[in-house]
């Protein structure tokens, strides 16, 4: 397989507080990753790490082969990134189409192609057509989700890097949500979803990789890893998955 991304001994800090110690990942052309761990285990701060949105090196972060750590979150995408944030972010006050034409705009000015439009992202969310003139803040919970993916999408990206999309939603709508990923997939987008609940992220991806206290404590392939590497990996030893 063809790597994509991969992070080389990335460290992070906010300030004096070391968030990431030496991650090292890899995410290859075609494949979902999952990225699981507690709550505070660093999920959010590789994101933001390789994004560019805290100061690393160039050469812990390789993107299609090249060094590109550190550089600004807007060549990023440029390059290929794209992110649906924790807290999805959406444009309040605005519609669901103006949201999703906020993507295609930046898209055209950076000149960048793809095969992401609005009508593929209405076949891939119906309710977005259906919605299309609702302001943002009057959807569901799982309905802004989509409209996230949705605006990440259009940015027409290579690497789909998804902050915990899942969270907060009913079991069904996660369900909804999580039924389009072969679907990206297969338009040639890797993804890279951040997921708190450990049976969906391993159904969900090829491989995982597992954090804990800023550190990768497991990574293997989806289907290998049983639940008691996942539960030493994700407690540090002496608990159980719950
Ligand atoms: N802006 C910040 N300033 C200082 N510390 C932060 C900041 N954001 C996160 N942290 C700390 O970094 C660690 C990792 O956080 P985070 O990456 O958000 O974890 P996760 O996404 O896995 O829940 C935590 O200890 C958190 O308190
Ligand atoms: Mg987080």
């Amino acid at each position: 397989m063809t790597e994509l991304l991969s992070t080389h001994g990335l460290v992070a800090r906010y300030g004096d507080f070391q968030a990431l110690y030496d991650v090292d990942v890899e995410v290859d052309e075609g494949e979902v990753i999952a990225l699981i761990g507690a709550n505070g285990a660093g999920k959010s701060t590789f994101l933001r790490a390789v994004l560019g949105l805290l100061p690393v090196k160039p050469e812990m972060v390789r993107f299609e082969g090249r060094p590109i750590g550190g550089t600004p979150t807007d060549q990023m995408v440029k390059k290929g990134m794209a992110v649906v944030p924790e807290g999805r972010r959406l444009f309040t006050g605005m519609s669901v189409t103006d949201n999703l034409r906020v993507a295609i705009d930046q898209t055209s000015r950076h000149g960048s192609k793809g095969d992401w439009t609005l009508d593929r992202v209405h076949q891939l969310f119906p309710i977005l057509k259906e919605k299309a003139r609702v302001p943002v803040q009057n959807l569901s919970g799982g309905q802004q989700q989509m409209v996230a993916i949705g605006r990440a999408l259009l940015c027409q990206p290579r690497l789909l890097l998804c902050d915990e999309i899942s969270l907060g939603l009913a079991p069904k709508v996660i369900r909804e949500i999580y039924a389009v990923l072969p679907e990206i997939r297969a338009q040639g987008t890797s993804i890279v979803v951040v997921e708190q609940d450990v049976g969906l992220a391993k159904s969900a991806s090829d491989r995982l990789y597992c954090m804990l206290e800023g550190r990768v404590t497991l990574s293997g392939r989806s289907d290998d890893v049983t639940r008691e590497q996942i539960s030493e990996a994700y407690f540090g030893g002496g608990h159980a998955v719950v």
